[in-house]
C-alpha cells in the first residue's frame, strides 16, 4: 500500500467515453468542483435537488461541497456506498455523477444523481454522463437495475431519464422549500438501456473488490 488510490479505488476510476471522462475526485478536484457550483448550477427561483445544497450561502458552497464529498468517503462501505466520480470534457471538469446504492451485494440497484455547471447545460453533456454512469454499473459491477428522480419540473433531468431508457415509477409528494412538490421516481433496465458511445474503464477490478464483489 503507498497511494491513496490503493486504499481507496475510487481515486483510481476511470470511465472514458469519447471526449466525456469520469474519475474519482482528489482534494484539488474538489476545490475545482467547489468554484464551478459557486458559478452557479440552477436559476435561483428553482430547486431541482432533493437535499437543497445549492440554497446554502454562495460563500459556503466550495466547503460545503467539499464536506459532502468527505462525507461520501467517510461513510463508504459495501453496506452502503456511494460512487460520486467527477466529469471532465475535453479535460475541463464540468460537473458530478453519481450512483448510490444499500445492500448492492443482494439489490444490484442504485441511484444516479447528477449535476453540471449552468454553463455547460444543454449540450448533451447530461445524457452522455448518464449513459457512461449506467453502462459501467451495468457492465462492470453488474448491476440489475437503475433508479433515478427528479421534481417534475425540472424537463432536462426527466428528459435525460427518458432519452436514456428510464420508464417512469411513480410520482410522489415531497417537502421542497416548505412546499409539497410532485416528485417522479424512474427505473432502469439493462434491456431498456439506450447507450451511447462505448465506454473505456480503469481501475474497475480494485473497485469491484472495494465493494465486495470479488474477493481479494
Ligand atoms: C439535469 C442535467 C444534469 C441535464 O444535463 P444537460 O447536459 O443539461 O442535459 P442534455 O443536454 O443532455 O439533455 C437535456 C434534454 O432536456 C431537454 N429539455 C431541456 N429543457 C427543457 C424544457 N424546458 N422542456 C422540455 N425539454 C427540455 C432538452 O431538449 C434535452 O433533450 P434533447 O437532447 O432530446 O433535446 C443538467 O441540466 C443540470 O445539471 N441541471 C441542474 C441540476 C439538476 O437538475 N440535476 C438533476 C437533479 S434531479
Amino acid at each position: 500500500m503507498s497511494a491513496i488510490s490503493d486504499v481507496y479505488p475510487v481515486l483510481g476510476l476511470s470511465i472514458r467515453s469519447g471526449s466525456l471522462e469520469l474519475r474519482g475526485l482528489t482534494d484539488d478536484d474538489l476545490a475545482a468542483l467547489g468554484a464551478l457550483a459557486r458559478r452557479g448550477v440552477h436559476p435561483a427561483d428553482r430547486m431541482p435537488f432533493y437535499h437543497p445544497w445549492t440554497d446554502a450561502p454562495v460563500e459556503e458552497i466550495p466547503l460545503g461541497m467539499a464536506q459532502y464529498h468527505w462525507g461520501v468517503r467517510a461513510r463508504f462501505s459495501q453496506a452502503a456506498w456511494t460512487l460520486d466520480l467527477g466529469v471532465w470534457v475535453d479535460g475541463e471538469l464540468v460537473g458530478t455523477q453519481g450512483f448510490s446504492t444499500t445492500d448492492y451485494l443482494v439489490t444490484r440497484t442504485g441511484e444516479t444523481g447528477s449535476w453540471l455547471g449552468v454553463e455547460h447545460q444543454g449540450a448533451g453533456i447530461g445524457t452522455r454522463m448518464r449513459q457512461a454512469m449506467c453502462a459501467f454499473v451495468f457492465d462492470h459491477l453488474d448491476a440489475a437495475e437503475v433508479t433515478s428522480g427528479a421534481f417534475v419540473d425540472n424537463p432536462a433531468s426527466v428528459a435525460v431519464s427518458h432519452k436514456v431508457g428510464y420508464v417512469d415509477n411513480g410520482v410522489s409528494r415531497k417537502k421542497r422549500r416548505g412546499e409539497v412538490a410532485d416528485h417522479i421516481a424512474f427505473t432502469l433496465t439493462p434491456e431498456a438501456f439506450v447507450r451511447g458511445e462505448p465506454i473505456e474503464v480503469s481501475g474497475a477490478d480494485a473497485f469491484r473488490r472495494l465493494i465486495g464483489l470479488d474477493r481479494a
